[in-house]
C-alpha cells in the first residue's frame, strides 16, 4: 500500500517550495524601533540589544538612511530625554528630543519613509509610569488622557505620519483622535496598541529607554493580563470604535493566537510588535553558537505573517532586509 497523499511533490525543490509558499517576507513588512537621546556626543550601544543604539539625531538620520536603501516599510522613534519630570512634560515639548527627530528624518526623507512616532509617557516621567499619578501612586487615567492629546498634536507638529499609543490607558485613542483633529491634523494615523500584555520581555526595552519603575512597580494595572485571550478582542474593537486606524498585538510569539483572532475578527490592518526581550533572546542563543540566529529571526518573523498580521515591528528589521534584498 502506498499512500495516496504525497504532499513531499511539491517540496522537491527551491523553485516549487518558493512557488508555493503561502507566506512570505519583504523589507517592507518591517518597521525599525529607534532610539534617540538627548545630550549624547555620539551613537551608544545598547549592552541588552546587541546591534541597536541609542542615537543622536544625526547617527539617527545615517541609520534610516540605510534602512530606506534596503526598503524597510517605516521606523518607531522612542525619545530619551535627558531629564524627567512628574508629568513627563518632555514627551509634548516641541525642541523635545523626540520631535527634533521627528523633525529631521521628515526634512530628509519626506514621504518616501512612513514616520512613527511612540506615543507614551514613561521615558519622561520620574517615576517610569505610563501615565500620571495619583497622590496614592496609581494611575490616574484620565488625567493621563489629556497629555496624551498634548503629545500626539506635538508629534504631529513635528511631521509624524503615524501616532502610536502604547500607554493602554482606557480611552486613549478617542481621547488622541478628538486632541489632532482639533488640532487640523485629521490625516494623522493611530497606530493603536490595542493588546499590549503585561510581558516580562520588556527588559532590554528599558535598558534602552532608562526608565525604572519606582519601588519596583510593574504596568499590571493597565497593561493585559496574559491569562486572558478574549479581553485581547474586547480592547482591540473597543480601538477600532475610537478611531484606531492600526491595530496592535505585543509582544509576538508568545501571542500568536491573539494575532490570530484579531486578523479574523476586525478588518483593520494588522501588526505585532517582536519586542526586545525576543530580539535579546534570539541574539543571546545565537552568539552562544546554540542557534543559527538570522535563520531563526525569520522563522520567527515569518509566523507573525502567518498568523496575520500585516507587518511587523522588530529590531532585525535592517539586518534581515538586508539579507532578503540578497
Ligand atoms: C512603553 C513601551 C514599552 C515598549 C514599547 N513602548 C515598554 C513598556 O511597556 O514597559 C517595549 C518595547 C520592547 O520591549 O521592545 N512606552
Amino acid at each position: 500500500m502506498f499512500p495516496t497523499e504525497r504532499p513531499r511533490r511539491l517540496r522537491r525543490t527551491p523553485a516549487l517550495r518558493r512557488l508555493v509558499a503561502e507566506t512570505n517576507l519583504a523589507p517592507d513588512d518591517f518597521v525599525a524601533p529607534l532610539f534617540v537621546a538627548e545630550g549624547l556626543g555620539e551613537a551608544r550601544e545598547i549592552s541588552s540589544l546587541p546591534g541597536q543604539f541609542q542615537h543622536t539625531v544625526d547617527s539617527l538620520r545615517q541609520e534610516v538612511k540605510e534602512l530606506v536603501r534596503v526598503g524597510v516599510g517605516g521606523v518607531i522613534l522612542f525619545g530619551v530625554p535627558s531629564t524627567k519630570d512628574e508629568l513627563g512634560s518632555g514627551a509634548w515639548d516641541p525642541q523635545g528630543i523626540a520631535q527634533l527627530a521627528i523633525r529631521a528624518l521628515r526634512d530628509e526623507f519626506g514621504d518616501a519613509l512612513v514616520v512613527m512616532a511612540d506615543l507614551c509617557l514613561d521615558e519622561y516621567t520620574r517615576h517610569g509610569h505610563c501615565g500620571v499619578l495619583r497622590t496614592d501612586g496609581t494611575v490616574d487615567n484620565d488625567a493621563t488622557l489629556e497629555l496624551y492629546g498634548r503629545v500626539a498634536v506635538a508629534q504631529a507638529e513635528a511631521g509624524a505620519s503615524v501616532v502610536a499609543p502604547s500607554g493602554m490607558m482606557d480611552g486613549q485613542v478617542g481621547a488622541i483622535r478628538g486632541a489632532l483633529d482639533e488640532a487640523g491634523f485629521d490625516e494623522t494615523i493611530i497606530m493603536a496598541y490595542a493588546a499590549k500584555f503585561a510581558s516580562g520581555l520588556y527588559g532590554p526595552f528599558r535598558d534602552a529607554v532608562g526608565v525604572e519603575i519606582i519601588e519596583g512597580g510593574d504596568r499590571k494595572g493597565y497593561q493585559q493580563d496574559y491569562r486572558n485571550r478574549r479581553e485581547a478582542l474586547r480592547e482591540a474593537r473597543a480601538d477600532v470604535e475610537q478611531g484606531a486606524d492600526i491595530v496592535m498585538v505585543k509582544p509576538a510569539m508568545s501571542y500568536l493566537d491573539v494575532v490570530s483572532d484579531l486578523r479574523r475578527e476586525l478588518d483593520v490592518p494588522l501588526c505585532a510588535y517582536h519586542v526586545s526581550g525576543e530580539y535579546a533572546m534570539v541574539k543571546a542563543a545565537a552568539a552562544n553558537g546554540w542557534i543559527d540566529g538570522p535563520a531563526v529571526a525569520l522563522e520567527q518573523l515569518t509566523a507573525v505573517r502567518r498568523a496575520g498580521a500585516d507587518f511587523v515591528l522588530t529590531y532585525f528589521a535592517g539586518e534581515l532586509a538586508t539579507e532578503l534584498a540578497r
